[in-house]
């Protein structure tokens, strides 16, 4: 078992105005300190650009803490986090300032009594990120000698193949491989962490999980929200780069790849790696058609509500044509799943907010007395990863009565009923884990390298075609395309 409580650090956020900081990581450090976990020795630097004083800062954070955290605020624990809360002024793509910025850690790390260690956390745009890991190492604030340095970085890992190669090479010139965290916050999320024991921990599921059995799996993240005031990023990476790249391929990565050959964090990474460099890319001809894009249009709702187009929104191109939907139907060349199609979908302004992973078995064959009764339904095992979190599986059974009519029942573990829901936030939990140094619920280069090389083959098949957007209206399942193309091999989505 790890330690409970965390080793000693300057948490170091650049970025400390942004959105993520507020809403995300610092109540997420608040949750952390009622469960008691973080040290007495430590101190959190939020870095920005924005002219407020420390006392000014920590106000503000009050309102995101009161806002955005799981437990409701407590007087003490505020206060205790609060002192250790700090703000630094700087310009952050400036060498200039980063000599003062290292001269301020060092003072603040004697008095808090921090030892050297910090972790150095980017919350920013991605165009900083260079930047600011050089000008650490310019300014020897990256020496790892009788201390640690880590660094955490946000997504996007870049924009494509190449530009995320290079990226990955600046950061590791100056941070070792294990001391980067490159976080991807659904693999924090507790049904993902859950699948491996769902899959590997039951004879009665791993026995059946292949193509042999299986008919198809979907996997859903549905947001009802739109592009929210993300637009200068979302603009330029749409629903491919911003959903699919990361959180799809790494949910998908958990459902489909081997057994590793331990819980290790190495292990399960190559196995991941091994499923995503399966993948069939998806600029061959033969999947012409088999990736459907969408963009939201206007909607009038009931009661006179208008809500935009994602082309009226603020910030984005009167004739944008970057997706806010994604469905595909993808195939992996392995013995496990060959043939086997997988489909994933993920948009903005669906009709709820959602996330689960169903596992549609084969329909028994249609013989003997099933054949005249109808009813009958294949079996499907359903993961709800948001917002509830549990399983369930359905299967056929006979209505009790006189009649012999079937009718489908479920099992069902609901898991946020049984603990409150109250589960540990993602970045809680990614947090802790870079503090103690556990790389398993991060991406490694490899991964990226491999989801990077297969949304490539997407980007360029789409430059072939050409799209004529809006194409869904607010609070639909996105364009009838989507549905056509499950249509076309006989399936549809299940819309939970
Ligand atoms: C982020 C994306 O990584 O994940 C957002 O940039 C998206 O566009 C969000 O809304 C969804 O996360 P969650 O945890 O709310 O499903």
């Amino acid at each position: 078992m790890p330690d409970r409580i965390l080793t000693p650090c300057i948490f170091t956020i650049f970025g400390g105005t942004g959105d993520l900081t507020r809403r995300k990581l610092i109540p997420a450090l608040y949750n952390m300190s009622v469960d008691g976990v973080l040290p007495e020795e430590l101190a959190v630097v939020c870095v920005g650009r924005r002219p407020y004083s420390t006392c000014e800062y920590r106000d503000i954070l009050l309102e995101s803490v009161t806002k955005h955290s799981r437990y409701p605020v407590r007087t003490d624990k505020w206060e205790w986090l609060r002192e250790r809360i700090h703000y630094y002024r700087m310009d952050l793509p400036e060498s200039e300032g980063y000599l003062s910025l290292k001269a301020w850690l060092e003072e603040l790390d004697e008095k808090a009594g921090t030892r050297g260690n910090r972790l150095f956390y980017l919350a920013v745009a991605p165009s900083l990120f260079e930047p600011i890991v050089l000008n650490l190492h310019r300014h020897g604030m990256v020496t790892n000698h009788g201390s640690w340095q880590r660094v955490v970085i946000e997504k996007p890992f870049g924009r494509d193949l190449k530009s995320a190669s290079y990226l990955n090479s600046v950061i590791e010139s100056v941070f070792p491989p294990e001391n980067v965290f490159r976080i991807d916050h659904y693999l924090g999320k507790e049904m993902l962490r859950n699948l491996m024991v769902i899959r590997f921990g039951n004879a009665v599921f791993e026995s059946i999980w292949n193509s042999r059995y299986i008919d198809n799996i979907q996997i859903t993240a549905a947001e009802t929200d739109g592009v929210e005031n993300r637009a200068g990023y979302y603009e330029s990476s749409g629903a491919l780069r911003d959903m699919l790249q990361s959180h799809l391929l790494q949910l998908l990565a958990l459902v489909a790849m081997e057994p590793p050959i331990s819980l290790d964090y190495k292990s399960v990474r190559d196995e991941k790696v091994k499923f995503l460099r399966s993948l069939l890319k998806m600029d061959d001809e033969i999947f012409r058609g088999h990736t459907i894009r969408g963009q939201y249009g206007e909607a009038l709702l009931d009661g006179g509500r208008i809500i935009k187009a994602y082309r009226q929104e603020a910030g984005i191109d009167p004739a944008s044509n970057t997706e806010t939907f994604i469905a595909l139907r993808i195939l992996a060349g392995n013995f496990r799943w060959g043939g086997m199609p997988f489909y994933l979908r993920t948009g903005k302004r669906l009709p709820k907010k959602t996330t689960y992973v169903v596992l549609e078995f084969k329909s028994m064959p249609e013989i003997l007395y099933f054949k005249e009764y109808k009813g009958m339904q294949p079996n499907l095992l359903v993961v709800r990863i948001q917002p509830e979190e549990g399983v369930s599986f359905s299967f056929n059974a006979k209505k009790p009565g006189q009649e012999f009519e079937i009718t489908t029942v479920k099992m069902d573990y609901c898991q946020n009923c049984d603990y409150e829901n109250n589960s540990p936030e993602s970045y809680e939990r990614l947090l802790a884990d870079a503090l103690r140094n556990d790389q398993t619920l991060f991406a490694s280069w490899e991964e990226i390298e491999a989801s990077w090389s297969f949304v490539d083959s997407i980007a360029r098949s789409w430059e072939k075609e050409t799209v004529s957007f809006p194409n869904y209206a607010p609070g639909t399942w996105g364009p009838p395309a989507s549905d056509e193309l499950l249509a076309r091999y006989g399936h549809h989505w299940w819309n939970l």
